[in-house]
């Protein structure tokens, strides 16, 4: 099997059959790291949120992923809180929809160590060529957690609203999500890409601004005393 590069993107068409046999099973093959928890949509249960408006934007995230993975263009963009499930919604999509998953940071990250990667013996790529490459390939692409404040402004904010045109203007499935919302998603990501991931003539947009935080809700299952110390009250 060819050497990769961590981060780098092949699409499925220009596999062989016997690598894609391969990679399927390594979860690089969709953007994650190795044994990173894989989740799947069958999995996402609406009712584990606890109020009805909370069910009612559950249920509206699902069936919108649902449909974004029949469909062969257009945007997914999901906006909500904390802990509501986004990203276990996108990489049961990356797994089952065979995307590619990247969160906000990541590319930061790997964008940045292809721009740095001088030494001796690491293959070296050029950012402006996988930056095209995932802005223009065929497969899903999905960016998780965008305006969290992992893009540095200035060479890679460039690169990151590069990336979202390149998806739009060649009209290729991307998903992404957000915690921030209204003015201040738009302050932190700027006019340009807010406009391109809430087009509504090929953006489904869900703002799921009832969904609660399901991990709170498991917290509250401990007491404070676990909470802190990580130990059983009875455990001393
Ligand atoms: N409706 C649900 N059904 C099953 N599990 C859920 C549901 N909602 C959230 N979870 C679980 O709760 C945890 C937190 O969800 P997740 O990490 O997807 O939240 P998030 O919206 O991405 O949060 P953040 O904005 O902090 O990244 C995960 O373990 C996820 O599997
Ligand atoms: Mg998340």
């Amino acid at each position: 099997m060819p050497k990769r590069l961590a981060g780098t993107v092949i699409d499925s068409a220009t596999l062989t059959e016997e690598n894609k046999a391969e990679d399927k099973t390594l979860p690089s093959y969709w953007g994650f790291e190795k044994g990173e928890k894989l989740t799947t949509l069958d999995e996402f249960d609406p009712m584990k949120q606890t109020t009805v408006k909370g069910q009612a934007d559950a249920k509206r995230m699902l069936k919108t992923c649902r449909a974004w993975l029949k469909s062969d263009t257009g945007w997914l963009t999901i906006i909500g809180g904390v802990g509501i499930g986004k990203t276990h919604l996108m990489k049961a999509l990356a797994v089952e929809g065979n995307c590619y998953y990247i969160t906000a940071y990541d590319f930061d990250y790997r964008i940045k160590q292809f721009r740095d990667s001088t030494s001796e013996g690491t293959q070296r790529r050029d950012p402006d060529d996988w930056l095209h490459d995932i802005g223009t390939m065929e497969r899903r692409l999905i960016i998780d957690d965008v305006g969290a404040g992992y893009i540095d402004k200035g060479w890679t904010s460039i690169r990151f609203e590069r990336l979202v045109d390149l998806r739009y203007r060649n009209q290729r499935p991307t998903a992404v999500t957000s915690n921030l919302s209204g003015k201040a998603l738009e302050k932190a990501l700027g006019e340009r890409i807010m406009s391109r991931i809430t087009d509504a003539d090929i953006a489904r947009v869900v703002i799921a601004s009832n969904a609660k935080d399901i991990r709170m809700k498991r917290r509250k299952a401990l007491s404070l005393y676990e909470v802190y110390t990580g130990k059983k009250p009875d455990a001393e």
